[in-house]
C-alpha cells in the first residue's frame, strides 16, 4: 500500500502538494510533517508529525512507524535566507537529502521526490532558454546546495537504483500560502498588495526577467513526473521545467488591467544580485519529450486567478 511522507509540508509548496496527495491517495495514506508544530492546523483530519529533517534517527523512526513507501522531501532553506545563513542552508538542504537517500536505499522505498531549482544555474550559463545540460557554476549558497543535491540523486539512482525524481522549479506563485526567504517571492507578494490596495515596493529592478510557474501547474507537473512509468524518467539529476517568464514591470502591468490605480516602486536589494545570476527562461524540451509536460497558465490567466482567489480569501 502507498504510504507517503511529506517533509516541509507547512511550506509554500508542501501545503498545496499535501492537499493534492491526500485527494489522490486518501488521508490515511499521507503523513504531513514539518519542524513547525503550528503547520498541523493546515491539515485538519490528516496525519501530522513534527519532524526535524536533520535528525536522521527521528526520520528513520517515522518511516518505520508509518511503514512509509514514498517520500516527498520538501523541507529546505530558500535562496535569500541561504545567503544570510549558508551553513544552515547546507545542513538543511543537503544533510537531510543524503539522510533520506540513505534511508530510501536501506528500506527499499518505492519512490522519492526532491525539488531542485533554476538556482543550479549561474551567470556563466546561457541566460535564455537555458538548456538542461550546460555550464552551471551557481554562485549562491542555495544554488550550490541544489546542484550538489542533484548529483547525489543521480548517484543514488545509478549506484543503488533508488527511484528518485526531481524538477528544477522556477519561482512558484500561489494564493493559498506564502513563500519564505526566496528571490522570486515578490511575484506572490505583489498580488497581496494589489488585493489590499496598498502600493508595492519591489526588491528587484523592473526589467529583471525570471522563470516562474503558477502553483496548479507546479502541482500537476510534480504529480505527472511521479506517476510516469519508471522507464520514461531518463534524467535522474533533475528536469528543467518551464511555464512563464516575466519581469516585475510585466506582472505589474497585468495587475493594472484589473486594478488601474495600483502603484509600484522599485527598490532593489541584495536579492537583485541573486536574480542577475539566474536564467531568464528555461528550455524544458526533455520534460516535454520524456513524460509529456505541458503548462496550462499564461500571465493574464494567472493574474486573473490569483486576484479572484485572494479577493475571496
Ligand atoms: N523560488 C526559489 C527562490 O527564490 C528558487 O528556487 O529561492
Amino acid at each position: 500500500m502507498t504510504k507517503i511522507l511529506i517533509t516541509g509540508a507547512g511550506g509554500q509548496l508542501g501545503s498545496e502538494l499535501t492537499d493534492a496527495l491526500v485527494s489522490k491517495y486518501g488521508s490515511d495514506a499521507v503523513i504531513a510533517s514539518d519542524i513547525n508544530e503550528q503547520a498541523r492546523s493546515l491539515f485538519p483530519g490528516a496525519i501530522f508529525e513534527t519532524l526535524d529533517v536533520t535528525d536522521h534517527l527521528a526520520m528513520k523512526a517515522l518511516l518505520e512507524k508509518h511503514q512509509i513507501s514514498q517520500i516527498y522531501h520538501l523541507a529546505a532553506i530558500l535562496s535569500a535566507t541561504a545567503e544570510k545563513k549558508p551553513l544552515l542552508a547546507w545542513q538543511i538542504n543537503m544533510d537531510s537529502l543524503l539522510s533520506i537517500l540513505e534511508l530510501a536505499r536501506e528500506k527499499k522505498l518505492e519512490k522519492v521526490y526532491w525539488p531542485s531549482s533554476i538556482a543550479v544555474f549561474g551567470p556563466n550559463s546561457p541566460r535564455t532558454h537555458t538548456p538542461q545540460n550546460c555550464i552551471q557554476e551557481p554562485q549562491t549558497a542555495y544554488g550550490i546546495s541544489k546542484q550538489a543535491g542533484e548529483r547525489w540523486c543521480n548517484y543514488y539512482f545509478q549506484k543503488y537504483g533508488v527511484d528518485v525524481r526531481s524538477l528544477r522549479y522556477p519561482g512558484l506563485i500561489g494564493y493559498k500560502s506564502l513563500p519564505g526567504g526566496g528571490t522570486t517571492d515578490y511575484a506572490v507578494d505583489i498580488y497581496h498588495h494589489a488585493v489590499r490596495k496598498t502600493p508595492f515596493t519591489c526588491f528587484l529592478k523592473e526589467d529583471t526577467a525570471l522563470p516562474m510557474m503558477y502553483m496548479p501547474d507546479a502541482i500537476r507537473a510534480t504529480m505527472e513526473l511521479m506517476d510516469a512509468p519508471k522507464e520514461r524518467i531518463k534524467i535522474r539529476s533533475s528536469y528543467n521545467i518551464s511555464s512563464l517568464s516575466f519581469t516585475p514591470k510585466e506582472i505589474f502591468r497585468s495587475i493594472l488591467m484589473h486594478n488601474p490605480k495600483f502603484e509600484i516602486t522599485y527598490c532593489p536589494d541584495f536579492r537583485q544580485e541573486i536574480a542577475d545570476g539566474w536564467p531568464q527562461s528555461i528550455d524544458d524540451s526533455d520534460a516535454v519529450a520524456d513524460w509529456g509536460w505541458k503548462p496550462a497558465y499564461d500571465l493574464p490567466r494567472m493574474t486573473q486567478d490569483m486576484l479572484a482567489n485572494l479577493t475571496l480569501k
